[in-house]
This record gives structure tokens, sequence and C-alpha cells, in this order.
């Protein structure tokens, strides 16, 4: 069959490059996907409806869709109703993602352990919550805000600020309501779980750096890199995991009657005493946990998803290559604040000479060169049997591409690296 990826991220080529290895598929289509894309065929289709007439006129029998925001706009229903198989929440169980105050109500009400918070449509009732809690403290806007809406703030000043932000309308509607939440020390990892609406089933762990600088310092990014497995996550965290966080989120969605048939993201903080709590849910993949995660898994990605939209994952095992696997973020200097872009990339072919897999993110084909056209611009992964040799594999790729003003970060997976040694 032809498959339809909906997407044109990092996140994105890896799910078409995986899916692109089944036997059963024939076409991998994506929209917008990249023209750099080796062997994806793009497509420039943004409207839903339009985007399933194309479907059906081009013998796609799956679809999976990478980017929250076409899931909460509700791509899912529309495909639903003409009948074509799509990977993920409807509209409604897209909330999950979509609103924060509604994630934290399904939280609290099937007992999922997170951080302690209210939530508030004015300045002046929030401003008091967090006098009256002290800092440190987070503040969320509650819709959607492209990974910019969430302040840690360290100071009262800061989360007071970051209020402020919000109800002036910073990040529009999403911020008309605000989630004021306890502060969560400890470290984080990304459980990333397939749900069918009867079976839960978690894909291998993995642990991303949001963060811009070295040594976790800087500004939030949508993430400089990830590595799988995350040393954090051990068979015994596992077991709190999922009797915890994912067996409750599996009665959660059946007890709430949602349509879950796709990928639940759950970003974990495991705190001091090491007890997972739930800082947030996607109802994605993550980015760039993907690009780290996939080149492990020894599955059939197509039957893993087809499985989950049928509703036969209790009969699906996965299976984890036993190795390491290390993703470096490329970015374009400057990001997250401006950038320039149009700067010729050379070494990709070079890089995968080296046997790193280089999934295009931010690029842009324009009179046969590659060029830099986004924030984040490439992801570098490699595999080795230990993660000092996948990391070590990771930067081998790396450094053989460049163009003006390429930067990563040097230390991805230093926290797993430090346990090692
Ligand atoms: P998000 O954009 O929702 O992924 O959140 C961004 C980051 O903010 C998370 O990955 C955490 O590092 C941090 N964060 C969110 N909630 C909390 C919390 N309650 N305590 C500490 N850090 C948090
Ligand atoms: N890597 C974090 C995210 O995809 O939201």
């Amino acid at each position: 069959m032809n498959v339809l990826v909906v997407g044109g991220g990092g996140r994105e080529h890896a799910l078409a490059w995986k899916l692109a290895q089944s036997p059963k598929v024939e076409k991998v289509f994506a929209a917008p996907g990249n023209p750099l894309w080796k062997g994806i065929e793009p497509v420039a289709i943004t409207d839903f409806e339009e985007l399933a007439q194309f479907a059906k006129e081009n013998g796609v029998g799956f679809t999976m869709v990478g980017p929250e925001v076409p899931l909460c706009e509700g791509i899912v229903d529309v495909f639903r109703a003409h009948d074509l198989k799509i990977f993920g929440p409807d509209k409604n169980a897209a909330q999950l993602e979509g609103s924060k105050a509604y994630a934290k109500e399904f939280m609290l009400r099937h007992g999922i352990p997170t951080a302690g918070s209210g939530t508030f449509t004015n300045a002046q009732e929030a401003s008091a919550y967090v006098k009256e809690m002290g800092a440190p403290i987070v503040i969320k806007a509650d819709g959607l805000a492209a990974g910019k809406g969430v302040t840690v703030a360290m100071t009262e000043e800061e989360a007071l600020a970051a209020i402020d932000e919000c109800f002036t309308g910073a990040f529009g509607v999403a911020g008309e309501r605000v989630v004021v939440e306890e502060f969560l020390d400890g470290e984080e990892a990304s459980i990333l779980a397939f749900v069918d609406g009867k079976t839960i089933k978690p894909l291998a762990s993995s642990q991303d750096h949001k963060r811009r600088f070295e040594g976790d310092k800087g500004p939030n990014t949508g993430g400089m890199g990830a590595y799988s497995p995350a040393p954090v996550v051990t068979d015994d965290m596992w077991t709190k995991i999922d009797e915890t966080v994912l067996q409750p989120f599996l009665k959660g969605v059946q007890a709430d009657n949602l349509d879950f048939h796709g990928i639940v993201f759950i970003g974990i903080m495991v705190d001091k005493n090491g007890i997972p709590k739930v800082l947030e849910f996607n109802v994605r993949f993550g980015d760039p946990e993907t690009e780290a995660v996939l080149p492990r898994l020894e599955n059939d990605l197509l039957d893993a998803m087809l499985a989950t939209v049928d509703e036969k994952l209790a009969e699906f095992e996965f299976q984890w290559a036993d190795k390491h696997s290390v993703c470096v973020i490329m970015a374009s200097g400057g990001y997250p604040a401006s950038y320039e872009k149009g700067k010729e990339i050379s070494g990709i072919a070079a890089a995968e000479e080296t046997g790193a897999i280089v999934f295009q993110a931010g690029t842009k084909l324009e009179d046969g060169k590659t060029l830099n056209n986004g924030g984040r611009v490439l992801a570098v992964s490699a595999l080795g049997d230990t993660i000092g040799e996948a990391v070590e594999n990771a930067y081998k790729g790396v450094e053989q591409i460049s163009w003006d003003a390429a930067v990563y970060r040097k230390d991805i997976a230093y926290r797993a690296l430090e346990r090692e040694q």
C-alpha cells in the first residue's frame, strides 16, 4: 500500500524513513514533506478535506500524523469520516495536549501523579496563587504555544511577568487560561507509548536536551539532541511508571470514552525520592526523541501502527536493538532567537558514509543546493554498542557537515555517559 506522513520536520523524516522500510509499503507521501527526503514524495496540500481526497485518489491505505496542530484541529475526525485509516487521537482526545488544564483535570480524575496546580482565567487570581505558593514555580499557557508557553520561574517576579505575558495576549487564546504549577526537581525522561483503547505498550525510553547550551543552560528550544535508552528509566522505574502512569492513563481513556488510537508521549520527572510524576502529555511522537528511538526499532513500524489503529496492539511485540542511540541536532546560529536562512549546507553525504543517519528538519532545495531553512536544521543519529560509542558515532557524522553559522551542543547524552563511566 501507499502511506502518507503529515508534517515536514526531522521527526516526520524519521517516521517516513522507517515506514518506507516496510516490505508492505510501495510509496511514501509526505505533506508537506521535503524534496530533500530521499525516496519520499512531497505533497503540497494542507486542507484536511483535500488531503483525504488525495489519499483516496492515490491508494493511501494508512496515514500517520507527526505534529500536534493537525491532531488538535481534527485531522483524524476528517479522515475517519472518509473511511481512511489514520494513526492518532481524534480532536476531543487531542485536548490531552491541546489544553494543559484539561490534561490536569484528567490526571486528577484518574489518580495520575503530577505537580500540584491551580488553573486561572485572570491575572489577579493567578498572581495571588503565586504569592501564596512562592518560587520556584511554573507558569503554563493553557493552549498550544509552539513549545514557548512554559516558564519555569526561579523567582516570584519572573512568575508574575510570565502571568502578565499570558494575559496580555503573548500567546493569543492559548494564554487566556493559565496553569500555575508546583516546581518539580529531578531528572526528566520521555516515555512514548502506543495506545489502542484496550492496551498500552511503551516504546524504548529516551531523554532529550531542551536547553540550547552545554550543561543544560540557556534558553529552552524544541530540543537540541536526544538519546535512547535513558538510564534513569531502570527496570524498577519502568514498573513504577507502568503501574502509576501508563495503566491509569489507559483506564482514564476508557472511563472518559476517549477515541485514542495512536501514541502518547509522556514527559516524566523522576523526583529525588524516585517517584515519577507527569509533567505533560503530548499526543504525538517527540522531536528529537523519534530520531533517536526509531533507529533502534527492529519491527516493521507499519505493522505496529496498523495494530494500534485496528485495536490489535495486545498481540504486537516491540523488539529493540540492544544498542544505544544518540541524535545530535544541528541548528542555525542564533536559534532559538533569530537566525539567518539560505546558507548552503555541505557534507551530508559524507556524514551518511560514516554510518550516521541524517534526518532533515529545516532544509530547503534550491537550484540543486541544500540550504538551511529553519532553526533546527538537521538531526544526526547513530547507534553504538555503548552510549560512549553511540556519542562518538553521532559526532563523527556531525563533524562532516558544515554551513555558515551552524551550531550544535557538544555534550549530548552527558548524563548517560557520566553514569556509564
Ligand atoms: P513543555 O514545553 O510543556 O514540554 O515544558 C517544557 C519544560 O518545562 C519541560 O520539559 C520541563 O523541563 C519544564 N517543566 C514543565 N513543568 C515543570 C514542573 N512542574 N517543574 C519543573 N519543570 C517543569
Ligand atoms: N522533545 C520534546 C517534544 O517533542 O515536545
